[in-house]
């Protein structure tokens, strides 16, 4: 299995890292359009293979063609945030990087699946899903993997309980609007509703919606790198080993939950070919509200793009 990462910027990076510690693929390749990056990044990741005990073939270049014969290729090229951006604001800057970038992996790895992870994600994915013509179930957004990590691990330290014993998701666009659900998270099984007082709830939600903008003003130069780059080899690992995961992710809806056109986050089937299946689940009327405003901010996103 040959996994590609356009961007040897600190998501690509750590995404690198994280695919040779979860041995996801025989193959990593780092791509980049600065001179040198990717290369040094790749020599300084195949330096760490006789200490992990990994025999893996790691490439750096700023030679596109190395794209060839790529089971998945992750695109994190793009600018990130910094402190008082929204991803927004990043809309027409990085939708022509993901543009030339896309043009590439149809050019060189027409087969491959494509997961992107540049801002703002859901629009991202939309324009990679145009410009590559490739089928729907071969291009992914990553967000809702982050997002939901994000929420467990908010709703572990509010318990004092292991983050492995939370489940819960977050639906919706990677954006202000997404839509954490209560009613799903829970603790070994546990409704959090049945043990977390309202207003924590509410605090946990809201510092769930804003959890990557925290993080922007923390570092003052750009933005969350570790955990996006290991979501994003979930839903790699779970493509390249066929493991049938559900993880949230950003896909094109065509009428489920009454939505059409857009990319959203929504829990899916992960496996050798991509979006397996978009799992619909019974939303309360409120929710499903919700989720129309997410589709009605990535139309909005949409409207604004000249592909
Ligand atoms: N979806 C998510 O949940 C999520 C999470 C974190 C970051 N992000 C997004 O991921 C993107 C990357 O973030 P980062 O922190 O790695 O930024 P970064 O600046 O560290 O890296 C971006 C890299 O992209 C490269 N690049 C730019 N144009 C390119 C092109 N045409 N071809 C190849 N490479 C190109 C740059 O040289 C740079 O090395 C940002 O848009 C950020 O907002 C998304």
């Amino acid at each position: 299995m040959k996994l590609s990462i356009i961007g040897a910027g600190a998501v690509g990076t750590s995404c690198a890292k994280w695919a040779v510690v979860k041995e996801v693929a025989q193959e990593i390749v780092l791509v980049d359009i600065v001179p040198g990056l990717a290369k040094g990044k790749a020599l300084d990741l195949a330096q760490s293979l006789p200490l992990l005990s990994r025999s893996i073939k790691i490439e750096g270049t700023e030679d596109f063609s190395a794209l060839s014969g790529s089971d998945v290729v992750i695109i994190t090229a793009g600018k990130p945030r910094t402190p008082g951006m929204s991803r927004e604001d990043l809309l027409k800057v990085n939708a022509e990087i993901v543009k030339a970038c896309t043009e590439k992996v149809k050019l060189y790895a027409k087969d491959s699946i494509i997961i992107v992870v540049s801002n703002p994600l859901d629009a991202m994915v939309y324009v990679a899903y145009k410009v590559s013509g490739f089928p729907k179930n071969r291009v992914i957004g990553m967000a809702g993997v982050l997002d939901s990590a994000r929420y467990r691990y908010f709703i572990a330290e509010a318990l004092g309980v292991s983050p492995a014993d939370v489940s819960a998701l977050v639906l919706g666009i990677h954006g202000d609007h997404m839509l954490p659900l209560v009613r799903l998270a829970n603790v070994a099984g546990i409704p959090i509703t049945q043990l977390l007082p309202q207003e924590k709830i509410e605090e946990i939600v809201y510092r769930t919606k804003y959890g990557g903008g925290e993080i922007v003003s923390l570092l003052k130069t750009g933005s969350a790198f570790i955990t996006p780059g290991l979501a994003t080899i979930e839903m790699a690992e779970s493509i390249l080993k066929d493991l049938k995961r559900v993880l949230t992710c950003s896909v094109l809806l065509e009428g489920e939950y009454g939505i059409s056109g857009v990319f959203l986050g929504v829990p899916v089937v992960l496996g050798r070919k991509g979006v397996e299946k978009i799992i619909e689940i019974d939303l309360l009327p409120e929710e499903k509200e919700a989720l129309l405003a997410c589709a009605k901010a990535c139309q909005d996103l949409i409207s604004q793009l000249e592909l």
